[in-house]
C-alpha cells in the first residue's frame, strides 16, 4: 500500500490558510470581492467545487467548466493555491432521478429520498461510473494548472452514510465474504454459526445485519463493519486511481469527520499523500472540550506515521447542526487552531470562506459574516490570524515526538460496541479519559495502532484493548520484556479477531506479562462508585467496571474498599523481562489516574513539557535545527506558566520569553527554542 506521490518531495507554500470556497452561491462580482477580502484575511489557499457537482454537470454527460475557469483563473492571479474537489460529495437531482436504486437503504429498509447530501449507496454501480467520469473530467482539465495544490477528494466520506442495507450491499457483502472465508465452513467457525441454529448451507442464504429479532451475530456485524469500511474506501481510491489515470500529479487527500469511528483511519491513510481532519467541538463545553480534541488530533497524526496532517475545517465560531449552537468567545477559535498546528497541522481550514445566505448551512458563521467583513469580529479575528500565520512557515512540516503510545484500533472499537457484552459499552467515552489524563498533564502521546511499531516507545497504555490477536500479544510481550512500560486495564485480551473468547481466564494471551488472572467482572451502574486505596492510603473511586482478579506472581498496589470484592486487588504491577506490566481493574478518578501516570511517567524520565496551570495545553513539534514549544491557554481566565529553563523567541509577537509568564485568556506562546 505505497504512498500515491512521493510527500517528501512535495513543500507546501507556508501553513494552509483558508476555507471551503463555495462561490456558485454567489454573482460574480461577489467572487471579486472575496479575492480581495482573501488577500487581507492572508488565505493563501481555497478548497474548491466540493459539492459542485450540479453546476459542473447539469444534465449527464453535460459539463459547463466555464464558470469553473473564471474561479481557478481570478484565484490564481490573487496567488490564493487551490485544494481542488473533486466534486462527487453531492449527487445532483438529475443523477438520483435516473438511478432511484443508487439510493441508500437503512437498517430497517427504509431507502432514503434525494433532497439532502452524500445520498448514494457505497457500491452501487451507477454512483462509481458517474463520480469516476467527473472526476477523471476534472482532474483532465485542471491537473496541469499551476494554482492547483493538492485534490481534496470527495468530502467527510461516512459522515451520514456509514452503512447501507440496500441489495446491492448485500450481493456485494456476500462476494466479500467468499473472498474472506474461501469456504462457507470457515464462515461458519468464524461466526460461531453453531449457537442458535444459524449455520449457513449457501452464501445466498446470508443478509446483511439488518433488524433481527433480537442480538444479531457479534461475528456477521463484525466483518459487516470491516466490509462498509472497505466499501467506502474502495470509493477513495478509486477516485485517486480516476486522478492519477488522468495525469494529475498533486498529491490528494480527504478530510475526516472529527469523532467518527466507522473509518479506519490506520488504513485509509495508506492510500492518502496526507491526512485530514474536520474538527467541530462545542463551545459550550468550554475548556472541557480541548483534551478530547487532543485525542482527535493524536489519532489522525499517528495514522499517517506522525507526518503532519491537514485541519480542513473548522467553524470560525457558530455551527448550526447542534440543538443549542454556541458562540465561540473571542479568541477561542484563535487558540483551537493553533492546538491543531501544536499536534502536527500544518493547515488551519474553515467550513466556509463566505456565509450561506440560503440553503441548509445559512446559519454556519463562516469566515465573512453575512454582515460583511467591515466592523466584524469575526472577520477581525480571522485576519489577526492570517496575519500571524505567516510567521510560522518554519514550523511547517516539523514532527511531534513522543514517548507514551496509547494502543488504539477501530476493529477494537467496532468489536466493543456490537451488543450482548456484560455491559453496552461507549468505545470512546471509556478510552479517552485514558488518554486525558496523560494529555491534561502535557505528556505527548500517540495514538498507535496494535500492529504498528513499538520502537521509541517507553511507555504504552491499552485502555480496553478488548480485541487482541497472538501477534499483537507477542509485540506486547516483547515490549516488556525488552523494558518497555505496559499499563493493560479492565476488558483487554478478551476475544480473538473473529470476536471468539480467549480462554483459560482473562486476558489469557497476557497472563505472564501482566501476572494476573480475571475471572468474573462487575460492570457498574452510571453512577454507581467502588472505593480504591493504595499501598500510600490514597483513596479513589473505582468506575464503569470492576475486575474480581487473581494476583500470581504481581505486587498489588492498591486494593477495593467495601462491596464483595473488599480487600481484593485492584491495581497490580508485573515486573517481566527488563520491563513492568500494570493491570488495573476498574477506571480511577481522574485525580487518581493523573498521579498514576505522573507516577510511571517519572519513573521514565517522562515529564510535563512545562509547569502551567489547568487548561493550559503545552505541545512541542521538531524540526531542522529548532523545536517549537507551544503554550496555549485553553481558558477564559489568566494563567501562570513557568519555563523548564527553555530560552527562545516567540514566533508570534517576535520578542523574547521569560521564564515565567502571565498567559491572558485564550493566549498562545509559540517559542522557537535551539534543538
Ligand atoms: C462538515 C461538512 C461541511 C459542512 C460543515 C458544517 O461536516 O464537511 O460541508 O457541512 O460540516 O459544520
Amino acid at each position: 500500500m505505497a504512498e500515491i506521490t512521493n510527500q517528501a518531495a512535495f513543500q507546501l507554500p507556508g501553513v494552509l490558510y483558508g476555507g471551503d470556497y463555495n462561490p456558485e452561491q454567489w454573482t460574480e462580482d461577489v467572487w471579486q470581492e472575496d479575492v480581495r477580502l482573501m488577500q487581507a484575511a492572508g488565505v493563501n489557499c481555497v478548497s474548491l467545487g466540493i459539492f459542485s457537482w450540479a453546476k459542473i454537470e447539469p444534465q449527464q454527460g453535460q459539463y459547463n467548466f466555464a464558470w469553473l475557469d473564471r474561479v481557478i483563473d481570478l484565484l490564481h492571479t490573487h496567488g490564493i493555491r487551490i485544494l481542488l474537489a473533486t466534486a462527487t460529495a453531492s449527487p445532483p437531482p438529475w443523477f438520483s432521478h435516473l438511478h432511484p436504486e443508487s439510493l441508500p437503504v437503512d437498517k430497517h429498509g427504509l431507502r432514503y429520498k434525494p433532497g439532502s447530501r452524500q445520498h448514494y449507496c457505497p457500491n452501487n454501480a451507477a454512483y462509481r461510473h458517474a463520480a469516476s467520469a467527473l472526476v477523471t473530467k476534472i482532474a483532465l482539465r485542471y491537473g496541469a494548472h499551476p494554482a492547483i495544490l493538492m485534490w481534496h477528494v470527495n468530502n467527510e466520506y461516512a459522515c451520514h452514510i456509514y452503512e447501507c442495507y440496500c441489495d446491492t450491499c448485500r450481493d456485494h457483502f456476500r462476494a466479500w465474504l467468499q473472498e474472506r472465508y474461501a469456504t462457507i465452513d470457515a464462515l461458519n467457525e468464524s461466526w460461531g454459526t453453531a449457537f442458535w441454529s444459524q449455520q449457513y448451507d449457501q452464501w445466498e442464504e446470508i443478509q446483511l445485519p439488518h433488524r433481527t429479532t433480537t442480538f444479531v451475530n457479534p461475528g456477521q456485524m463484525l466483518d459487516y463493519r470491516r466490509f462498509m469500511n472497505a466499501s467506502i474506501l474502495s470509493l477513495f481510491r478509486g477516485e485517486i486511481e480516476a486522478i492519477r489515470a488522468a495525469g494529475a500529479q498533486q498529491p490528494m487527500f480527504t478530510n475526516m469527520v472529527f469523532g467518527l469511528k466507522w473509518l479506519d483511519q490506520y488504513e485509509w491513510a495508506c492510500y492518502a499523500d496526507y491526512t485530514a481532519i474536520d474538527m467541530y467541538p462545542d463551545p459550550s463545553l468550554g475548556d472541557q472540550a480541548w483534551s478530547s480534541i487532543a485525542f482527535a488530533y493524536d489519532a489522525i497524526r499517528s495514522a499517517k506515521g506522525n507526518k503532519p496532517f491537514l485541519l480542513l475545517e473548522q467553524a470560525t465560531t457558530q455551527v448550526n447542526w447542534r440543538a443549542i449552537n454556541q458562540l465561540k468567545p473571542p479568541g477561542m477559535m484563535r487558540a483551537l487552531s493553533y492546538q491543531a498546528i501544536a499536534h502536527g497541522a500544518d493547515s488551519v481550514m474553515f467550513f466556509q470562506w463566505r456565509q450561506s445566505k440560503a440553503g441548509a448551512e445559512k446559519f454556519h458563521s463562516g469566515m465573512i459574516p453575512l454582515g460583511g467583513a467591515a466592523d466584524s469580529r469575526i472577520f477581525a479575528e480571522v485576519s489577526q490570524l492570517g496575519a500571524e500565520l505567516k510567521r510560522l512557515t518554519d514550523v511547517v512540516g516539523s514532527r511531534v515526538q513522543t514517548q507514551v503510545g496509547l494502543l488504539f484500533s477501530y476493529e477494537n472499537v467496532w468489536a466493543l460496541e456490537i451488543d450482548s457484552k456484560p455491559a453496552q459499552i461507549d468505545a470512546m467515552s471509556a478510552i479517552l479519559p485514558w488518554h486525558a489524563a496523560l494529555a491534561q498533564q502535557n505528556i505527548p502521546v500517540d495514538i498507535v495502532h496494535p500492529n504498528s511499531d513499538f520502537a521509541g516507545y517507553r511507555v504504552l497504555v491499552a485502555p480496553l484493548l478488548y480485541q487482541m490477536t497472538e501477534s499483537h500479544a507477542e509485540k506486547l510481550r516483547q515490549f516488556v520484556r525488552e523494558g518497555g512500560t505496559l499499563i493493560v486495564t479492565y476488558f483487554s485480551g478478551i476475544t480473538d479477531a473473529r470476536d471468539h473468547i480467549w480462554t483459560g481466564g482473562y486476558p489469557a494471551l497476557l497472563h505472564d506479562v501482566l501476572g494476573i488472572k480475571v475471572e468474573e467482572w462487575q460492570p457498574l451502574l452510571p453512577d454507581e462508585v467502588v472505593e480504591i486505596i493504595d499501598q500510600t492510603g490514597q483513596r479513589t473511586q473505582g468506575q464503569h467496571w470492576v475486575d474480581l482478579l487473581h494476583p500470581v506472581t504481581v505486587e498489588v498496589l492498591a486494593h477495593y474498599n467495601g462491596g464483595f470484592f473488599d480487600q481484593r486487588a485492584a491495581i497490580t504491577r508485573n515486573r517481566f523481562g527488563s520491563g513492568q506490566a500494570y493491570y488495573v481493574g476498574t477506571r480511577p478518578g481522574a485525580a487518581y489516574l493523573h498521579d498514576f501516570f505522573c507516577r510511571i511517567c517519572t519513573e521514565q524520565s517522562i515529564h510535563s513539557l512545562i509547569d502551567a496551570g489547568v487548561g493550559v495545553e503545552v505541545s512541542m513539534r521538531s524540526g531542522g535545527a529548532n523545536q517549537y514549544l507551544f503554550v496555549i491557554n485553553h481558558t477564559g481566565t489568566s494563567q501562570s506558566v513557568t519555563l523548564h529553563g527553555q530560552k527562545g523567541i516567540d514566533l508570534i509577537c517576535e520578542a523574547t520569553i521569560a521564564d515565567q509568564f502571565s498567559l491572558e485568556p485564550y493566549g498562545v506562546r509559540i517559542i522557537r527554542l535551539p534543538l
